[in-house]
């Protein structure tokens, strides 16, 4: 069915969970409303703000390089803020990198390590090479070959029949395993599918596999049995294939961990960052490059990719301020401990007939939203339960990030919870309290639902 709305506003979006408020300010880990309404921001632009908003750092780099130089042509100079930038990113990913791109979203960095791969075979002398595989559910953003490596069945819907076909082997989101198999005893039947598909499109076809390391928007915090990366990575390297590993979402200390492959000591040929590489203060993402590639057949070539935003001085001065946030480990420690304590504390008070399968790593927390409680009742459209429960969660002043197509294609409604890593104990227990009364809220309003 067409869900084509009259906006509400004349800026493009429109989100279904929308109270209509209008947001005047961001201080700390809150958003705050034209109506004085304060929310706790467990959305944070996606993913993007983990010191929360209004960081003084950031902003005062921020002003200082823009007054000194906000952009220059990238083909013809260097820039000695850029230079720096790229080798302190390099410096916080997993040793092997040795190349840093950068560009200004996460979708964009994502089509540049596909054609990075791709001319990578291409310069090799193997133009055959041209296949990218992705998995179910998945999400690589939203440009036209994002949306076919990935998976999310939603987001592809409008632009089918233009999407590039990319084989898909099975997610690794054990708690709702595709082959009905209980995690760490299996033998691994989901990494055994991405080498089935590589068979079937034929190795040598093959240019990249592109992964969510801990899958974001499309399964809400789902994170791989412990042995399931390096098998893909091992099979990836067998083949001869580019194992491109999406962080766009869980970089930058979100998972406790630099970048989350590095929880599994994977090191992939190209990384994709985004997001929290700015802290959410400027469009900024980039690829990290391992050596592999740098010193392979790409060598002595151009990368055919060129982009107005690329390499911007501004960016790395904000990105240079947030490598240097982060640099003790403090943060990444605040979010394994707040993490864990948010997943234990919503397991305890969380209503089991609502919300199910808590999981996550550091403070990217997801859970499924049972349709169970709304048994005997005439069944909602996908997102419709996601969208209830958000707007629930809105009128108790948090603000959650609402997904959908979990359970296969559309189905199967989640969440998550993208607090700032400098999140508090306090701040913790105002969203289990703020999420437990939502939930509640809906279970007593289920009746008037229909
Ligand atoms: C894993 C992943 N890749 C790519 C993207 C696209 O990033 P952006 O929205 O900055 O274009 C996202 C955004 O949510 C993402 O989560």
């Amino acid at each position: 069915m067409a869900d084509i709305r009259v906006l509400p506003s004349r800026s493009a979006y429109s989100t279904p969970g929308q109270l209509g408020a209008r947001i005047v300010r961001g201080e700390g880990s809150y958003l705050f409303g034209a109506d004085g309404t304060r929310y706790l921001d467990a959305s944070c632009g996606s993913g993007s703000l983990i010191f929360g908003h209004g960081d003084e750092k950031i902003i005062d780099a921020l002003h200082a390089q823009s007054r000194q130089l906000t952009l220059f042509p990238s083909r013809h100079f260097s820039s000695e803020i850029v230079e720096r930038y790229a080798s302190r990113l390099l410096d916080f990913g997993p040793p092997s990198m040795s190349r840093a791109i950068i560009f200004s979203s996460g979708s964009d960095a994502v089509e540049a390590s596909l054609k990075l791969a791709l001319q990578h075979h291409f310069a090799a002398k193997r133009p055959q090479r041209r296949k990218i595989l992705g998995r179910n559910a998945s999400y690589h953003g939203n440009t036209i070959a994002g949306l076919a490596a990935g998976g999310f069945v939603a987001r592809r819907k409008p632009y089918e029949g233009v999407l590039v076909p990319c084989a898909k082997a099975s997610h690794a989101h054990c708690v709702a395993c595709e082959f009905g198999l209980q995690p760490q005893t299996c033998a691994l039947e989901c990494a055994q599918s991405m080498e089935d598909a590589i068979l079937e499109e034929g190795p040598e076809n093959v240019a990249a596999v592109i992964i969510e390391p801990v899958v974001g928007a499309a399964l809400s915090a789902a994170a791989p049995d412990s042995r399931y990366l390096p098998r893909v990575c091992e099979m990836c390297r067998y083949h001869g294939i580019l194992l491109i590993a999406d962080e766009v979402m869980t970089g930058f200390a979100r998972t406790g961990r630099p970048f989350a492959s590095m929880h599994w000591s994977v090191e992939p040929d190209i990384i994709i960052c985004g997001k929290a590489i700015s802290a959410g203060y400027y469009p900024l993402s980039a690829l990290l490059v391992n050596e592999r590639l740098v010193h392979g057949p790409l060598a002595d070539q151009y990368f055919q990719n060129g982009q107005t935003f690329a390499c911007s001085p501004a960016g790395a001065a904000v990105g240079l301020t947030v490598l240097d946030k982060l640099a003790d480990g403090t943060v990444a420690a605040n979010a394994t401990r707040m993490g864990e304590l948010l997943r234990a504390s919503l397991r305890k008070e969380m209503p089991g007939e609502l919300i199910s399968r808590i999981r996550g790593m550091g403070l990217m927390v997801g859970f499924d939203i049972s349709t169970f409680a709304f048994q005997n009742r005439r069944p909602l459209l996908p997102g419709r339960y996601s969208d209830r429960f958000q707007r629930a969660a809105l009128k108790r002043g948090l603000v959650i990030y609402a997904s959908s197509g979990s359970a296969g294609s559309e189905a199967g409604d989640h969440a998550m919870l993208l607090l700032p890593l400098i999140i508090s104990e306090r701040e913790v227990q105002e969203a289990t309290g703020s999420l437990v009364a939502a939930a509640n809220d809906v279970l007593e309003s289920k009746n008037s639902w229909y």
